[in-house]
């Protein structure tokens, strides 16, 4: 028997802020997430990528279709199961924002307090250990407030890995990266897939990151209100319809 991709998207259409009444901005949208897969979704500013990832994660409910975990409907089930699909992704959204009253530390340490057994000092190696992960050593006891826009979005991504998920959906992840952090971060998606096997679901604007990092690419059209490509970026660029080509000739060295 061939095994259950670990998410199932399926004749899923999504409204603008999830909410009915809003226009539909993508409908048809049909793509599986393999296991240990770099799935980058790309499309213009608007055509609806951080609305998906919000229906990916169940922050906001389908306008029609569905999102499978393993076979089961994140939409439609009983609130334990539902809390206990949740906490195995880690997600980090466009505005990357962190508790402002709490420092670093405090705010990588909330959900293993909440949703862990692990002891205080566990706790905070632990938090220490993502906060380096990303270059923040030492950032351990800062405020958000002290911090640059870059560093609270690294921040963010920490926070994202504090619980070690299986699943981790990062919104923009490079954005407002200088060029070094921004390939730091592509290698660290790299490294969590290959050393952990983390499965990765990423928005990006960055062209180079797709290539760097990206098993396969999901491209919305903001025209057609759909997936018009899905496949390696590779092969995209070759075969891909002409404006998806274009999309992400724009990263290719001449
Ligand atoms: N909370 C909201 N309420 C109403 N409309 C919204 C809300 N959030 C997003 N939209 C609308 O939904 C559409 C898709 O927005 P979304 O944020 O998903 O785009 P995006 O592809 O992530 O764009 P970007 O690349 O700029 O981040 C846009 O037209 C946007 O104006
Ligand atoms: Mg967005």
């Amino acid at each position: 028997m061939a095994t259950v991709p670990l998410v199932q998207v399926q004749g899923l259409a999504i409204r603008a802020g999830g909410v009915a009444g809003g226009p539909v901005v993508q409908r048809g949208l049909d793509f599986d997430v393999e296991r240990g897969e770099v799935l980058v979704i790309v499309g213009a500013s608007g055509s609806g990528k951080s609305t998906l990832l919000r229906h990916m994660v169940g922050l906001d409910t389908p306008h029609a279709g569905r999102v499978l975990y393993d076979g089961h409907d994140l939409h439609h089930g009983a609130q334990d199961t539902l809390a206990a699909l949740r906490r195995r992704f880690g997600v980090m959204f466009q505005a990357g924002a962190l508790w402002s009253s709490m420092t670093l530390g405090e705010n990588l340490m909330l959900s293993m307090r909440l949703f862990t057994s692990l002891p205080a000092a566990q706790r905070e190696r632990r938090a220490r250990f993502k906060l380096a992960l990303v270059g923040l050593d030492g950032g351990f006891d800062l405020m958000p407030a002290q911090l640059s826009g870059g560093m609270r979005k690294r921040a963010a991504l920490a926070r994202a890995l504090a619980l070690d998920p299986e699943l981790l959906y990062l919104d923009e992840p490079g954005s407002g990266l200088d060029p070094l952090n921004a390939a730091r971060l592509d290698e660290l998606v790299l490294n969590l897939r290959q050393h952990l096997g983390t499965t990765v679901v990423m928005v990006t604007h960055e062209i180079s990151s797709i290539f760097a990092v990206a098993t396969r690419a999901l491209y919305l059209d903001e025209q057609a209100q759909t997936m018009t490509a899905l496949g390696p970026p590779d092969q995209l660029l070759q075969h891909g319809p002409p404006a998806v080509r274009e999309f992400l000739r724009r990263g290719v060295p001449p």
